[in-house]
């Protein structure tokens, strides 16, 4: 079966002139290099790395928000490059790091936005969106009539779970989902989200700092060091890793 990701020597090059030292914008610097993985139906993989190591630029890179230098990446075995890039966003579920709802709409309305766009009719994008508030534990019938302003920070990023959710995307790239929330809200959402992935299974890319959520929720974990891919590997094998950067992350743990 095709993999609902694959990705191919991919590798980022800022574009424009002349590297910093030489007074220039850093055009020429390698942020990505040489990333390969496949992530599978009902397979997670968690990315871990420092800050800067290049995380969320992959993430940009495989739906397009970014264009690859080098490489290739295919989504259920076609090629994003050679894909609208609306219709390659709609087949992938993205929660980024700074949340980015849209602030003119309403919860319901954000949830709800690809199934729109996918021209659901409205009795079952209702249903779709309740459920899914449901599901990141923010009550439908408090929630859903509010507007982004009115929450704070943790539910805002629940919300950008639910959004991301909606339309069941075969792929769903998630940039430290859960950065925002206190420990015990967090540990719910990460529950919930063992149950969905049972239940949908979905390929999933799962970028995070923290080992433990890794361990918990990846099938396989990467580790990215200055924009490489340093270690891919199960989280047994991680766990028994000798390589520095994942001993780094285990110490650190
Ligand atoms: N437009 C840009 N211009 C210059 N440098 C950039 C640009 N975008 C990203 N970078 C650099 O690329 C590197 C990788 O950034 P990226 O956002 O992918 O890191 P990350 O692993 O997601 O980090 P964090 O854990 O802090 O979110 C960083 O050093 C960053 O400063
Ligand atoms: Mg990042």
């Amino acid at each position: 079966m095709t993999p609902p990701l694959e990705v191919d020597g991919l590798g980022y090059v800022l574009p424009g002139p002349g590297p910093r030292a030489a007074g220039g914008r850093g055009g020429g610097s390698v942020i990505v290099q040489d990333l390969s993985f496949a992530v599978g139906v009902g397979e997670t993989l968690v990315l871990l790395g420092r800050s800067g190591s290049g995380k969320t630029t992959t993430l940009k890179l495989i739906n397009r928000l970014l264009e690859p230098t080098a490489g290739t990446v295919r989504v259920a075995g076609e090629r994003a490059a050679e894909l609208p890039v609306t219709r390659l966003r709609r087949r992938i579920g993205y929660v980024i790091q700074e949340v980015g709802l849209f602030p003119h709409l309403s919860v319901a309305r954000n949830v709800g936005l690809v199934p729109r766009l996918e021209q659901w009719e409205e009795g079952r994008i209702a249903a779709r969106v309740r459920e899914l508030l449901t599901v990141v534990g923010l009550d439908p019938d408090v929630f859903a009539t509010r507007y982004p302003h009115e929450l704070s920070g943790g539910q805002r990023q629940r919300v950008g779970v639910a959004r991301a959710l909606a339309a069941d995307p075969p792929l769903l790239l998630l940039d430290e989902p859960f950065g925002a929330l206190d420990p015990i809200t967090r540990v719910e959402l990460q529950r919930e989200f063992q149950a969905l992935q049972r239940r949908l299974g979905q390929a999933m890319v799962f970028v995070t700092h923290d080992v433990r959520e890794g361990l918990l929720l990846g099938t396989r974990i990467g580790v990215m060091q200055a924009g490489r891919l340093v270690f891919l590997g199960t989280p047994e094998q991680f766990r028994d890793s000798e390589q520095p950067e994942c001993r780094a992350f285990l110490g650190a743990a």
